[in-house]
């Protein structure tokens, strides 16, 4: 048997649609100057996925990029999606395919993280001082509730009405599980954990609540605090740094998520981890996208912001890799070009003069490099 250090770790790379190809071309460059630094050879592999894969085996994802994904070791993902599958009824769209690959890979935690970078205080839409030193992490659940739950459909009933229903379901060990990833983040950061539900209208509400609290339990040195979805976007907006990690289903922490990402300046910035039950040696099999999605308005034009993608690599290094130095590594070579001025359209200001998608990865490179 080969030594683990000479098994070679394995990346699917799924760059997809609109921004997705540019800037998971940029973050490969990064992954290209980690690789002789990872302790162990890279196998990279390259799939199809989204409208790509439409346009070529009319799926959004196929069976044998799903099998590759799961015999990886890590997925690095651009965006998925596009003007030219809009029409296409919900199952068949671009975005059917990272729907199957988060629900067959079950990477039911889905790590959001929210940092307010000093120097992009001015892009935040809030005023600086209510985002300045801001370090949030929404856990999203991502393998069930409303994106999965059955039945769903339309119809048109007796009296000619149209009707669409979906069905919000979550079981206590799906919110258990999500929750334990939750207490378990905030053990390593500042210790707080606010659950966000319905609980007031909604039954799979009161289950996370009660579920939430029975997890809570088991880490008495994590304080857990409750919050409605409303009030929490609310809170957002009047005081995030009240937040440390928040925990919420699927639909919340896809709505919550946008709002935490828009409070560092840019969507360009976020980027996700998602990841599964850890493996024995405490790695786990994650899938790592940027949060901002395919951005068909800029897409070719060679100015998206490359940082939500490299960052997610960084996100990558650490949880999948076994290599939380090099996650610091990239991290600080991202805040050093940050801090160097170097800015992208979308967190540019009125001042600086922006450059473009494959510039900004040249400066986290010689940021790396230095
Ligand atoms: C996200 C996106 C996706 C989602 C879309 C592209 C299916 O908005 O990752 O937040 O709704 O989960
Ligand atoms: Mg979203």
């Amino acid at each position: 048997m080969a030594a683990a250090s000479e098994t070679p770790l394995k990346l699917l790379v799924l760059a997809g649609d609109g921004i997705g190809p540019e800037v998971t071309e940029q973050a490969l460059r990064v992954v290209d100057w980690f690789a002789p630094r990872l302790g162990r050879p890279l196998q990279i592999r390259h799939g199809l996925v989204g409208g790509a894969a439409i346009e070529a085996c009319d799926e959004a994802v196929s069976d044998a990029v799903v099998a590759e994904a799961k015999a990886s070791d890590a997925v690095l993902f651009g965006a998925v999606g596009g003007e030219r599958w809009d029409a296409r009824p919900v199952g068949r769209r671009p975005e059917s395919g990272i729907i199957r690959l988060r629900r067959e890979l079950d990477v039911f935690a889905n790590l959001r993280p929210a940092i307010a970078y000093p120097e992009l205080a001015d892009a935040s839409a809030l005023r600086p001082e209510l985002v300045d030193g801001l370090d949030i992490v929404v856990v999203r659940e991502l393998t069930s509730g409303v994106y999965f739950g059955q039945p769903r459909g339309q119809e048109t009933t007796a009296t000619g009405a149209r009707r669409a229903f979906d069905t919000q379901a979550y079981t206590d060990a799906e919110i258990a599980r999500v929750c334990r990833a939750a207490f378990e983040l905030a053990r390593g950061r500042s210790g707080r954990v606010c659950s966000v539900d319905k609980a007031n209208v909604m039954e799979t509400g009161r289950l996370w609540r009660t579920v939430a609290a029975e997890v809570g339990a088991e880490f008495p040195d994590v304080e857990l605090s409750h919050m409605y979805a409303d009030n929490c976007a609310m809170q957002l907006l009047r005081r995030p740094k009240q937040f440390d990690v928040i925990v919420t289903d699927n639909l919340f922490g896809d709505i919550l998520s946008d709002a935490a990402a828009m409070l560092t300046g840019s969507l360009g910035l976020a980027p996700s981890a998602s990841l599964g039950r850890p493996r024995t040696d405490g790695s786990a099999l994650g899938l790592y996208e940027p949060v901002h999605g395919s951005a068909p308005d800029i897409a070719g034009q060679g100015v998206a912001n490359p940082l939500a993608a490299i960052l997610s690599f960084a996100l990558c290094l650490k949880h999948s890799f076994g290599r939380p130095d090099l996650a610091l590594q990239l991290d600080a070579a991202v805040r050093r070009t940050l801090s160097q001025g170097f800015r992208t359209p979308d967190i540019a200001g009125p001042q600086a003069r922006p450059i473009g998608t494959v510039a900004m990865t040249d400066a986290v490179l010689a940021a790396l490099d230095t």
